[in-house]
């Protein structure tokens, strides 16, 4: 079902692309739905921006060029999927480890479609373990910072982002105010990123290929 639901939100976000555009493209299984669905467009499109090495590797495989953000200028369409979404589009990214170049990507986009299936769509941001992204030698640090906030920090050990930083999966945090707490894990020292997309949220979310 869930698989279904990602296919039909792939498959339903192509409607957003339009003739001649640059397309910013996410990360993860649903993303990957979008990227085959893409391919039929090829043609019409100049090419994809592309936030992780995996979208690289299958957005070429299908022979879309991929571009690089310094080249393109602003995008007009980002589409990504989420690990879950509450009422306000705001969202929890980070599972496949791509939250930085995620963020990048979607703030350089001026319209954010969220590809997901019903599963991710909770009321308050927080089952979900909120992965930040660190230095490496930063991460006792910042995992003492979220502890004393409350969070259990849980180092995802064996994961190097494309970056070459680490990933911390913070759990136990129920998420009443995601723009504030999005501001505030920004500032500690060590941090590259938040996957938190709160203050900069989608603009549209599709679960399955309904408008939510
Ligand atoms: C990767 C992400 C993904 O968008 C998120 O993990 C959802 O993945 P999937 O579509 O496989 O459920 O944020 O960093």
């Amino acid at each position: 079902m869930s698989s279904n639901e990602k296919r039909l939100a792939g498959e339903a976000a192509i409607r957003y692309v339009e003739d001649g555009a640059i397309v910013g493209v996410g990360t993860g299984s649903t993303v990957a739905y979008f990227i085959d669905a893409l391919a039929d467009l090829k043609d019409r499109i100049q090419g994809a921006v592309s936030s992780s090495e995996q979208s690289t590797a299958q957005l070429k495989k299908h022979g879309i060029p991929v571009l690089d953000l310094n080249a393109t200028g602003p995008l007009a369409l980002y589409v990504d999927g989420a690990d879950e979404c509450d009422p306000h589009r705001q969202l929890i990214k980070g599972g496949g480890a791509a939250l930085t170049r995620e963020k990048i990507v979607a703030a350089a986009a001026a319209k954010f479609v969220c590809i997901i299936d019903s599963s991710k769509r909770v009321d308050l941001l927080g089952r979900f373990p909120l992965p930040i992204e660190v230095i490496p030698m930063a991460r006792s640090l910042v995992g003492r910072e979220i502890a004393r906030r409350g969070g259990h920090p849980v180092w995802r050990d064996g994961t190097v982002t494309d970056n070459g930083n680490w990933i911390i999966d913070v759990h136990g945090w129920q998420i009443a105010d995601p723009v504030a707490l999005e501001s505030e894990l920004n500032q500690l020292a060590g941090v590259v990123s938040v996957g938190l997309f709160a203050r900069r949220p989608a603009d549209v979310v599709l679960v399955g290929d309904q408008v939510m």
